[in-house]
């Protein structure tokens, strides 16, 4: 089965992005985010200019970048397929002003970053907005002790209808055992398990059971390059 290649960077995290001011307050998926730098903290997305948030982001220089839980999964899927901000109405997130910028932020989020938009490149089929976070919130619960509680269901996406979400089974790693001059055979073994078996061991995967939706984004690889090589490893 003929698979696209940008896939064998999945699983990724799932965000939602907000943009607009007022009613014109607009809701997408997004699984392309990256953080750029921590100080001035810096967060990239990647929007094609067929979204409507595309056009919103380039008229307020502005974006939040939302973190929705596996509870968010039906909202997440509707922002992910269909387009403009009618779709808020089928939506069950309920949209609050953000500290530092205009564009609201999202209440049922695990944290909300507000962005200002320092720079925007086009790179193949998508922008690369580049935000400067001036602000955030979170909910105290999803992350304590200064790192995400795993129990708060952080949502990520292994492939179009496929979500997963995260199971805290590594916690106290065997990282003692490690010296800076050699790693023990076992933390070897528990390196290979987590990087090529996360979807069986590490990840809980989901039956989300949604169906595909009207609107897809399977269609974004228009490549630069003519020739691509690949293999695939049985
Ligand atoms: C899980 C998921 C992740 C997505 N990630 C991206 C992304 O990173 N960049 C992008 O341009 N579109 C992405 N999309 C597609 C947009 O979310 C989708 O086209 C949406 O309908 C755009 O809404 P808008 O037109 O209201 O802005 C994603 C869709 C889903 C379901």
């Amino acid at each position: 089965m003929k698979m696209d290649a940008y896939r064998l960077l999945y699983p990724m995290r799932t965000y939602l992005i907000v943009s607009g001011h007022g009613k014109e307050s607009n809701v997408m998926a997004a699984d392309w985010v990256t953080i750029l730098s921590h100080e001035p903290f810096m967060v990239g997305v990647a929007v094609s200019p067929e979204r409507y948030t595309h056009r919103l982001i380039s008229k307020y220089k502005e974006f939040v970048v939302s973190v929705p839980s596996l509870d968010m999964l039906r909202d997440v899927w509707i922002a992910g397929t269909k387009s403009g901000p009618s779709k808020l109405k089928e939506m069950n997130i309920t949209l609050i002003p953000s500290m530092k910028i205009e564009t609201p932020s999202i209440k049922e989020a695990l944290a909300n970053i507000e962005c200002r938009v320092v720079d925007a490149r086009d790179y193949g089929d998508h922008t690369w907005f580049v935000g400067e976070v001036i602000g955030w919130s979170y909910k105290g619960e999803a992350f304590k002790n200064g790192k995400p509680n795993l129990k708060s269901k952080f949502l990520a996406h292994a492939a179009w209808t496929d979500f997963v979400t995260f199971e805290e089974k590594y916690t106290k790693l065997k990282i003692q055992k490690m010296t800076s001059a050699s790693l023990s055979s076992e933390y070897i073994v528990f390196l290979i398990l987590t990087l090529f078996c996360p979807t069986s061991s590490a990840i809980k995967s989901i039956d989300s059971s949604i169906k595909p939706g009207t609107k897809g984004f399977n269609s974004l690889h228009t490549s630069l390059f003519t020739n691509h090589t690949f293999r695939i490893f049985s």
